[in-house]
């Protein structure tokens, strides 16, 4: 779990910004929901099988006995939350998004952590292919707004109920003769959620089952064309996309379209985002029969791949160095009046000489310096210091704001 300290807040800001900016142009609105909930919620939608329940889910009880545990990903809660508030009733189609920390205790790497956030959304109501590229489409432009581009998208269909049973069962025969190969992990997986193997990071369990059978050569034709048709889609758009039947995911709640943003800069940890439909979860959880599709960034990921390219902290548009106790108060108020006007206005608090004041004005970057002193209060005018190009100009106090808010809007 980590703090998030200033000179690195800043590029979280932007990231979250630009969430907020991008999910708006598709109509989506954001959702907030606690970061506990009832364990059941978590086992019933992510399922008993997978790994995050198995072994990952922070989970105690309260002082009534109640089994909660701190949410491991988003779209369980949010579907928890459109399902109590009947949000269907008001409108068939809800566009979400969410920002906040999970928690999964996994073993801590570069770029996984056992307190970490997601930036998400969900579409729910649509069952239509043209949603499942809008939503891609939204995840790529979000990509392009923050600057990371060396990026692939990975695309892969599940299947549904009716075909996904056939293609476990072809998986379960190919594994059968492989058993003696696969890792102890794996051997269990094989039992209980056999589709997990394909994800396995064990080489001998890749090499193992390199020729798997391809769920994509088991659809219903359903699914197929559903497949087909975000594949259409997707090209009418012109987003890339690489088709990877290997991709399973670690949540038991998908059926047909699921979906990776994957890069080759973070090791192993190479799933910036990753979402896909879940038409069956509301049901499951007690809600109208709708459809859904969504997806989850991880932040922590985003920010190591800005890295260097990471966003500046803002200068401060003023700092007032006064001489003097008349000339502190006057360039106190001042401040606060700049302030109110909109601009980044800084002064130091204690009376500090011009030397040591003009060495923090530069120490924060300020983009102009104000110079009071008794004179300049005598006088009805101040220096004015443009510290990027050091011209140093009188100016009349009594329009002083107006001036450095007309200059610092050009800034
Ligand atoms: P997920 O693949 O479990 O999906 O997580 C989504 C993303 O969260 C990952 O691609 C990764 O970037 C980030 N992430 C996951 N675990 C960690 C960790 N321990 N440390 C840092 N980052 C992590 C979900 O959570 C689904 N709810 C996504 C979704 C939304 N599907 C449909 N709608």
């Amino acid at each position: 779990m980590n703090d998030i300290l200033p000179g690195e807040v800043e590029t979280w800001q932007f990231l979250e910004r630009e969430a907020h900016r991008i999910f708006q142009l598709y109509g989506f609105a954001e959702i907030r929901v606690p970061v506990v909930e009832k364990t059941e919620l978590f086992c019933r939608s992510i399922g008993e099988t997978t790994d995050i329940v198995e072994k990952e889910m922070y989970t105690f009880e309260d002082r009534s006995s109640n089994s909660l545990t701190l949410r491991p990903e988003g779209t369980a809660p949010v579907m928890r939350a459109f399902i109590e508030h009947k949000m269907h009733a008001l409108d068939p189609i809800s566009k979400l998004y969410y920002l906040g920390p999970m928690f999964r205790y996994e073993r801590p790497q570069k770029g996984r952590y056992r307190q970490f956030h997601q930036i998400g959304a969900e579409a729910i109501g649509v069952d239509d292919p043209m949603m499942d590229a809008q939503v891609l489409a939204m995840l790529c432009h979000y990509f392009e707004a923050v600057g990371i581009d060396s990026v692939e998208l990975h695309v892969n269909s599940l299947g549904c109920r009716e075909c996904r049973p056939q293609y476990r069962k072809a998986l379960t025969a190919y594994l059968e003769n492989r058993l003696q190969s696969l890792c102890a992990d794996c051997q269990r997986r094989y039992q209980t959620n056999p589709l997990r193997v394909l994800d396995c990071k064990v080489p001998t369990c890749q090499e193992a089952t390199t020729d798997a059978p391809s769920v994509l050569d088991l659809l219903c034709s359903d699914c197929d064309v559903h497949f087909k048709q975000v594949q259409q889609y997707l090209q009418k758009l012109g987003i890339s996309y690489t088709i990877n039947a290997r991709m399973v995911r670690g949540l038991d709640y998908y059926t047909k379209t699921t979906f990776e943003m994957v890069t080759s800069q973070l090791g192993s940890q190479n799933a910036v985002a990753a979402g896909g439909r879940y038409d069956g979860l509301i049901q499951d959880l007690g809600g109208p029969a709708l459809p859904g599709i969504g997806f989850a960034m991880g932040v922590e990921r985003l920010v190591l791949m800005k890295g260097e390219q990471g966003v500046d902290a803002p200068r401060p548009d003023v700092f007032l160095a006064a001489l003097g106790d008349a000339a502190g108060d006057e360039a106190f108020a001042l401040m606060h009046r700049l302030q109110h006007l909109g601009l980044r206005a800084e002064m130091a608090f204690t009376g500090k000489s011009l030397k040591a004041q003009m060495r923090r004005a530069g120490k924060l970057n300020a983009r102009y310096v104000v110079i009071l002193g008794e004179e300049e209060l005598a006088s009805g005018e101040a220096q004015l210091r443009d510290m990027d190009n050091k011209d140093q100009q009188p100016v009349s106090l009594a329009g002083i704001e107006q001036a450095l808010a007309d200059k610092c809007r050009l800034c």
